[in-house]
């Protein structure tokens, strides 16, 4: 059988045969259909590109019917459980596969180069008011350092990229401890290369005076919370940053924007919205006053359901497992108990199974999030440093990609056609 598709354009009668490829077909196969010589040629009609692959990628795999989450072929799961740092599964994201061990110190030493920021980049930071939010400093302060290292503009260097991406890959914990600190009225904790990564953040943000330890359970509770965010293929913010970055803008800007799109409630916001409805909840015995409440259509269960994902999101299934290694430490946060339920009694329900709403990754992160110490308005910038890895590894195979150009839709024009300009009295 070819693998082709036939279509028959019932306006004119012609036939047309469509190479099938990867289960797809070239959206401009579709422009040689034409009623007239000289139109335009049929386009798709795709809102929010439900149905349609912009990319060729070999970064992550998702089956959400399955609840499948590889990152270069490596289930999450494996990840999540057998790597010790975040930086080895950023290797893998942006290089392609696990390091050798050479090949992972070099890659902690290059990175380790470039954690520390301009002073200048502190004082800016500084200039933020004393409730400025810190996703808000967060994006503003990633944008400026692309006026600190003007030569990343020279994108298809591959010395130049590498060196940005080491630069940001070092940096990103250290601006958002600062962002947190600000808010503090702390003074800034400048990075200990000593530590891990995740350890390094925790420092950052934590440390008061000389005594403070990073806690071994957190560091590690951390370290995999950051693999699972690491990436997740075409998402919004993974979108902004290749369309941002076809147009062949330095790394930083595009980073700020995918991390603008990253801080929107419908995509980086739902755990505080989870956390915000287990205290609206209060208490055990309204559950199921509460189930019935989103039965009846007065609002959702947040935390649960995804777009992708019809299946156990798998990050859900890590996290909820680390949330007691995480308590053990912190205490119980007393909002589990409601979360377990909630989860018991619409994993049940006929309304839940029938639709297929799984908890998904948001479900239990910021209960962690918070025993840990972290405030709501935080949250965001805890996803966007493990996601400034997959975002500069989209970024790169997509400038990369010769089939690629810079990012421009198509529209359908429903406005009016041409009309003369009016003098201001004439106008109706
Ligand atoms: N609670 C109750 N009902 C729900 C929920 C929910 N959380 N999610 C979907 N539904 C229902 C819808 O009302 C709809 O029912 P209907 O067929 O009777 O009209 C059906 O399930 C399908 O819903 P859609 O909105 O079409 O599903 P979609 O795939 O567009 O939405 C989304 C996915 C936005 C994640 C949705 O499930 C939701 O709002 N969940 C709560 C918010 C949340 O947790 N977001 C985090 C996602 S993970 C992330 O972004 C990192």
């Amino acid at each position: 059988m070819p693998d082709t598709l036939s279509i028959t354009d019932n306006r004119t009668g012609k036939k047309y045969e469509i190479p099938v490829e990867h289960d797809a077909i070239k959206a401009l196969e579709l422009r040689k259909i034409k009623v007239k010589e000289d139109d335009f040629g049929l386009m798709t009609y795709d809102p929010a590109l439900m149905n349609t692959a912009s990319v060729k990628s070999r970064i992550t795999f998702i089956d959400g019917d399955k609840g499948i989450l590889r990152y270069r072929g490596y289930p999450i799961e494996q990840l999540a459980e057998k790597c010790t740092s975040f930086l080895e599964v950023a290797y893998l994201i942006l290089a392609g596969d696990l390091p050798a061990k050479n090949q992972l110190e070099q890659w902690r030493q290059n990175v380790k180069l470039h954690t520390f920021v301009h002073e200048n980049i502190k004082k800016l930071m500084e200039g933020f008011r004393y409730d400025a939010h810190p996703m808000g400093m967060f994006i503003s302060t990633i944008a400026a350092l692309s006026t600190f290292y003007p030569e990343a503009k020279e994108v298809m260097n591959q010395d130049v990229r590498q060196k940005q991406i080491f630069r940001l890959i070092g940096k990103v914990p250290t601006i958002a401890a600062f962002t947190f600190r600000h808010t503090k009225g702390m003074p800034y904790n400048y990075p200990d290369n000593e530590l891990t990564y995740a350890g390094n953040f925790l420092s950052m943000m934590f440390k008061i005076g000389e005594s403070y330890k990073v806690n071994p359970v957190l560091e590690h509770a951390l370290t995999v919370l950051f693999i699972l965010h690491a990436d997740h293929e075409q998402n919004c913010s993974a979108n902004v940053m290749r369309s941002v970055g076809s147009s062949h803008i330095d790394p930083y800007s595009a980073c700020a924007a995918a991390a603008a799109a990253l801080w929107g409630p419908l995509h980086g916001g739902a755990n505080e919205a989870v956390l915000q409805m287990l205290d609206e909840i209060g208490s055990m015995q309204n559950v199921p006053s509460f189930i019935k409440s989103v039965k009846d259509g007065k609002g959702r269960l947040m935390g649960f359901g995804h777009r992708v994902y019809k299946n156990y999101d798998p990050r859900a299934k890590v996290i909820k497992r680390l949330a007691y290694e995480v308590f053990e430490v912190t205490g119980k946060n007393p909002n589990l108990e409601i979360a377990l339920e909630l989860e018991r009694i619409a994993l049940e329900d006929e309304y839940f199974v029938k639709r297929k709403l799984y908890p998904n990754v948001d479900f239990y992160s910021g209960l962690i999030y918070q025993a840990m110490g972290f405030p709501m308005d935080f949250f965001p910038v805890l996803f966007a440093i493990p996601r400034t890895a997959g975002w500069l590894a989209q970024w790169q195979e997509h400038i990369l990609d010769p089939e690629q150009k810079i990012s421009r839709p198509r529209q359908i024009y429903l406005g009016p056609s041409e009309r003369n300009w009016l003098p201001i009295e004439k106008r109706p």
